[in-house]
């Protein structure tokens, strides 16, 4: 065989590397090699990572919660204790109103259930306001007692703003009407208009209001400009942010959508009747 000749099977593939630098085969050897062994590193990390991922994603969540429910956390370690000592999840049936006790609260995930057509609904256009096209049949409440009664109900709120879906948490006195807290913590809307959402000064703007009147009429709304403290509609009215008037209705929408029938309307409604003794 001459020197140069090139050998047979593996021992042909090793052959390549071999070759002078300059060789258009060693060249081509070379970067087949590295994309290969790069995508191998890659893969390997994002699966290794997941785990990881998940938990950092579900403390995040727990954070939010746990903030949005008035504790105040400094570590992941306080969010953990506050979320396990306070805040007891329970899993409502849309339609009823009712808790599903045969759902397991640890591992039901809404988000999941709402993408498959044998957990979800889908929505018609007159009844999709918040644009999530579907909506879970179960949804997760967390909920803050004092004693037997129910002092905080903290609801997850979802819908699209102008160019993203909005993530946030709604929590409510035990009464079902009066809001206590409101908070994003996962949109795609322009830094410094539509992400108004994440300014604790505009969320707190809902401190106190009423969700719903006396007759259990759906009254909250996110108005265009600025609340006249006069009007009769201003315990149920926050402040829409001019300039960011798209995301603000998008605000109004879903938190109409999770209040009314087609959300948490029913589950509210027997709190109400109840008086947060459920
Ligand atoms: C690049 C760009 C990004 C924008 N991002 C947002 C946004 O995130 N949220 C929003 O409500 N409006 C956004 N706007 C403005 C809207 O197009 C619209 O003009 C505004 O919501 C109307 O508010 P106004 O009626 O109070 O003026 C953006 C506009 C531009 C040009």
């Amino acid at each position: 065989m001459p020197a140069d000749a090139a050998p047979a099977g593996i021992a042909r593939g090793l052959w390549v590397f071999s070759r002078p630098n300059n060789d258009p085969a060693k060249i081509l050897a070379v970067g087949i090699t590295l994309c290969l062994v790069c995508s191998v590193l890659v893969a390997g990390a994002a699966v290794l990572l997941k785990p990881q991922q998940d938990r950092n994603q579900a403390l995040a969540i727990r954070k939010e919660i746990v903030g949005v429910a008035g504790f105040q956390a400094d570590s992941a370690q306080q969010v953990e204790q506050l979320f396990q000592q306070h805040i007891e999840t329970r899993i409502v049936d849309l339609d009823s109103g009712n808790y599903a006790e045969d759902i397991d609260p640890a591992t039901y995930d809404s988000h999941a259930a709402a993408r498959n057509p044998a957990t979800s609904s889908a929505l018609a256009s007159d009844q999709d306001p918040a644009k999530i096209k579907r909506r879970p049949d179960y949804a997760p409440a967390y909920l803050v007692r004092d004693g037997e009664r129910i002092k905080t109900i903290i609801l997850p709120v979802y819908g699209y703003g102008l160019w993203s879906t909005l993530y946030g948490f709604l929590a409510l006195a035990g009464d079902g009407k009066t809001i206590t807290g409101l908070t994003f913590y996962e949109h795609g809307e322009t830094p410094g208009l539509g992400d108004f959402i994440k300014s604790p000064a505009w969320q707190a703007r809902f401190h106190g209001k009423l969700a719903f009147d006396e007759h259990g009429k759906l009254r909250l709304a996110v108005i265009k400009g600025r609340v006249d403290p006069a009007s009769p509609e201003a315990s149920y009215e926050v402040d829409g942010v001019s300039g960011a008037t798209l995301t603000s209705r998008g605000v109004n929408n879903l938190l109409r959508y999770w209040l009314g029938d087609q959300g948490f309307g029913p589950y509210l409604k027997r709190l109400q009747a109840e008086g947060g003794k459920t």
